[in-house]
């Protein structure tokens, strides 16, 4: 009989802990009991690539991929293979087929999570139904960019969380060299924000998207009313005409008044935070292109084909995972940190933060017992080489042990001088090993004690694919922590008690605790 999940955590709790310098001489180095090949070889054991080009010519023209070195991590084949019993234990090839066969994934809502079919990737009939509505988004962006609505030069994108997050990253990331328009994505209800776009469009060419999976979301439909009257204010005779709705509730969209042939719609079974990929990508697309935004969704397509065929062992995604449990649950890390070399990966960060934190962060199992460990750590992060000037002090000779992730392309963003480039990636390689060696000190405060480990993404260039195949990458991983865990990854009740309480005190009548009640009067809402 298989031994219990338990049981296996137990096991890794009292396998020995060899340093990572240990490690590398015994293990990565080609050691003895290994065959892996030593020399420059080292360090194969942990790292591998996920190819992003497919087969057609127009592909071959522009190969690219993604290393994940996942070997400055404390994974030995001995807690290699106690995680391999645990994907066992956890039945992750059942959960991982349910996923790809659009089976419920989500008990709590009896839903599947159907993001991939967006990709092309799943049941073939809901591939074909994601399929059209991609298609439908591409008709109405080619509309638009030939001027059927007139001249649009700017896009306003209202919405929050998920419906935010990827289309602030995708456009940041893809369009700071060319922007076929120019895109603002509004989130907060803090009506600075959307000041701050207004100040920078003219009405005359506005495009408003409202991005809102429910199409209820109260900062989302308040934004969009006042875009709609900063229209009206500003001499556009028919504002209700310059707005698109991208939305999983097209009823709710006609209903507030948008006009059928500018919605958008998406499936239900696509859960917020993993929907850049339906038609909540519009802005993306809007600033790209259909042909990129096409490009990203073949990179993701490109790394759900590696994770849903490869083997455990093989599976770079899983990999990950397991190295995220290990320091979570083994070695009682509660953050995580992850650091883009890349100032167009600068909003990478914010948007793992959601995807994992949100996904993860819960405390019961998908069948509601009580969870066995630690789930999610908060993510946090930064970009290089600033924040090698802000906060890596605490990651070298901090109390914490943090588990790092670095990110960076090989070829250049800017077309500067190449020493920009390659002091970048340098600094990058740097501190990953540096935070593994460490160093000894002539007195204690000027000793790096090492033994910390990081993991290293390296894509060869950063393009629309690129971009798709990190966000996938990491969408499984999050998929895969959660089913070795036993939760349920796609839901999110936990934030629905702070916004039912906003509502209570925003209707008024309730009695709150004398701190709230104090604060009210205070700001005289009470
Ligand atoms: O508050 C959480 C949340 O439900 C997220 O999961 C979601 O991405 C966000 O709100 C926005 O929701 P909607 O797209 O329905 O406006």
């Amino acid at each position: 009989m298989n031994k219990s999940a338990a049981a296996i955590w137990t096991d890794l709790a009292s396998l020995p802990q060899p340093t990572l310098l240990e490690l590398f001489s015994a293990e990565r180095d080609g050691g003895e009991g290994t065959d892996e090949p030593g020399g420059a070889e080292r360090v194969v054991m942990l790292s591998g690539r996920i190819e992003l080009a497919g087969d057609t010519a127009e592909d071959l023209m522009a190969p690219g991929g993604i290393l994940f070195d996942w070997s400055k991590t404390h994974l030995d084949r001995a807690v290699l293979a106690k995680f391999a019993e645990l994907a066992e234990a956890m039945d992750f090839a059942g959960q991982r087929r349910k996923l790809f066969a659009g089976e419920v994934v989500n008990p709590t809502e009896g839903r599947a999570a159907d993001h991939a079919t967006l990709r092309g990737v799943g049941d073939a009939a809901k591939v074909e139904e994601a399929a059209a509505l991609i298609d439908r988004m591409g008709m109405l962006v080619e509309a638009i960019h030939q001027g059927t609505l007139g001249e649009i030069e700017h896009l306003i994108h209202i919405g929050i969380g998920g419906s935010a997050l990827g289309p602030a990253l995708g456009v940041d990331a893809l369009s700071r060299d060319f922007a076929r328009c120019d895109v603002h994505v509004v989130s907060n209800i803090d009506g600075v924000a959307l000041e701050a776009a207004f100040a920078k469009c003219d009405p005359a060419k506005t495009l408003i998207a409202v991005a809102s999976k429910t199409f209820t979301t109260i900062e989302t439909m308040t934004n969009a009313q006042s875009a709609l009257k900063w229209l009206a204010d500003n001499g556009v005779s028919d504002p209700g005409g310059r707005v698109v709705a991208l939305t999983a509730n097209p009823e709710g969209a006609v209903e507030w008044g948008v006009d059928e042939t500018r919605i958008l719609p998406f499936q239900e079974s696509v859960g917020g935070r993993y929907s850049i990929w339906s038609s909540i990508g519009f802005p993306i697309a809007m600033a790209v292109g259909m042909d990129d935004f096409r490009e990203m969704l073949a990179g993701a397509a490109a790394v759900d084909a590696h994770f849903r065929d490869a083997e455990v062992a093989e599976n770079l995604v899983l990999r990950a995972a397991f190295a995220d449990l290990y320091y979570t649950r083994v070695r009682g890390c509660q953050t995580r940190a992850v650091f883009a070399y890349d100032e167009r990966l600068g909003l990478f960060p914010n948007y793992l933060q959601q995807l994992e934190m949100e996904s993860n962060g819960k405390r019961v199992t998908a069948d509601m017992q009580p969870v066995d460990g630690p789930t999610a750590p908060v993510t946090w992060g930064g970009v290089g080489t600033d924040a090698q000037h802000a906060v890596f002090q605490l990651l070298h000779q901090g109390t914490h042990l943090i588990p790092v992730d670095f990110i960076a392309s090989i070829a250049p963003g800017d077309a500067l001088d190449p020493a920009h480039h390659r002091i970048l990636l340098m600094n990058c390689f740097a501190q990953g090993a540096a935070l593994m060696a460490g160093k000894k000190g002539e007195d204690p405060a000027r000793n790096y004690p090492g033994d910390r480990p990081s993991a290293t993404i390296l894509c060869d260039d950063l393009d629309a694919a690129t971009l798709g195949a990190l966000i996938a990458f990491h969408e499984h991983r999050t998929f895969a922590n959660a089913v070795l865990m036993g939760i349920n990854p796609f839901d999110q009740f936990g934030v629905e008690l702070g916004k039912q309480m906003a509502k209570a005190i925003e209707q008024g009548g309730d009695e709150f605790d004398a701190s709230t009640e104090g604060l009210l009067k205070a700001a005289t809402l009470g």
